[in-house]
């Protein structure tokens, strides 16, 4: 359960991989509009990714003898995280969440955006806007010498201010060498001290913000996850480093 503090040539090639995930999130989000199949935004996440010399680090990633048969998430409206690109065709006031994992020379970078179709409802730009503030307050809270019990707390006053709530059941994580290592990342508040936040860890921030409640149930595809009520549920990620003073997003568009 050790968490690394990377070295300056090991941090560079953090960036870099957080910078390619960046680029290549923002090309998908760019094709999203009404007609758009989640299908079209596999193929330009593998395409993009390929053209930045990466490797899609979510396509045949396996958790428990199941293996995800993408190369990118798109999680709509109801769809909390880890929805699998197909047929489906998105439609005027859909939102849907891009989750992109680049691969990039043996080190990752992990993002993603909830971005509205067409027009917004007031309730799909509300849950969208508090998942994007989220994880910024949750970025803000990160200082060398805290633990990290100030994210979640953070980042759980803020989204329960909102009148939204936030999933419990997955969290950020560190990410380095391997896409998912060591700590696991609370969005909310912890009871138990969590480690202590040290210059040079590199880790994600990825809140589900739900309109509704938090729980949250899993389909017989063994991937995607649904809020139990069925109401809109959005995220946003970014990979970051702990500085001196704060925390660095690689990930930044
Ligand atoms: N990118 C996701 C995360 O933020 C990982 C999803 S694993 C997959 O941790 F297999 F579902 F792609
Ligand atoms: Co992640
Ligand atoms: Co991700």
């Amino acid at each position: 359960m050790r968490i690394p503090r990377l070295n300056k040539k090991q941090i560079d090639g953090m960036r870099r991989a957080g910078a390619s995930a960046a680029r290549t999130l923002h090309a998908a989000c760019d094709l999203v509009a009404p007609g758009v199949t989640t299908q079209q935004i596999d193929d330009l996440v593998a395409a993009h990714t390929a053209s930045e010399g990466g490797t899609c680090a979510q396509y045949l990633y396996e958790v428990d003898d199941q293996v995800f048969p993408a190369h990118v998430c798109t999680s709509v409206n109801e769809v909390v995280c880890h929805g699998i690109p197909g047929p489906r065709i998105l439609r005027d006031g859909d939102i849907v969440n891009i989750d992109v994992t680049t691969n990039l020379d043996g080190w990752h970078g992990d993002t993603s955006r909830t971005v509205v179709v067409g027009k917004p409802t007031p309730e799909a730009a509300h849950v969208v806007q508090v998942a994007s503030r989220a994880l910024q307050v949750g970025i803000d809270a990160v200082r060398p010498g805290l633990r990290f019990n100030v994210i979640g707390e953070a980042i759980e006053a803020f989204v329960t201010s909102q009148g939204c709530t936030v999933v419990r059941e997955f969290g950020g994580h560190g990410i380095g060498r391997r896409m998912h290592q060591a700590p696991h990342v609370h969005h909310h508040k912890m009871m138990l001290p969590q480690p202590v936040l040290e210059v040079g860890m590199c880790f994600t921030i990825e809140p589900m913000v739900c309109l509704g409640g938090r729980r949250i149930r899993m389909l017989d595809d063994g991937w995607t996850v649904i809020t139990a009520d069925g109401k809109l549920t959005a995220q946003a990620e970014h990979t970051v480093l702990v500085t001196a003073d704060g925390a660095e997003i690689l990930t930044r568009a």
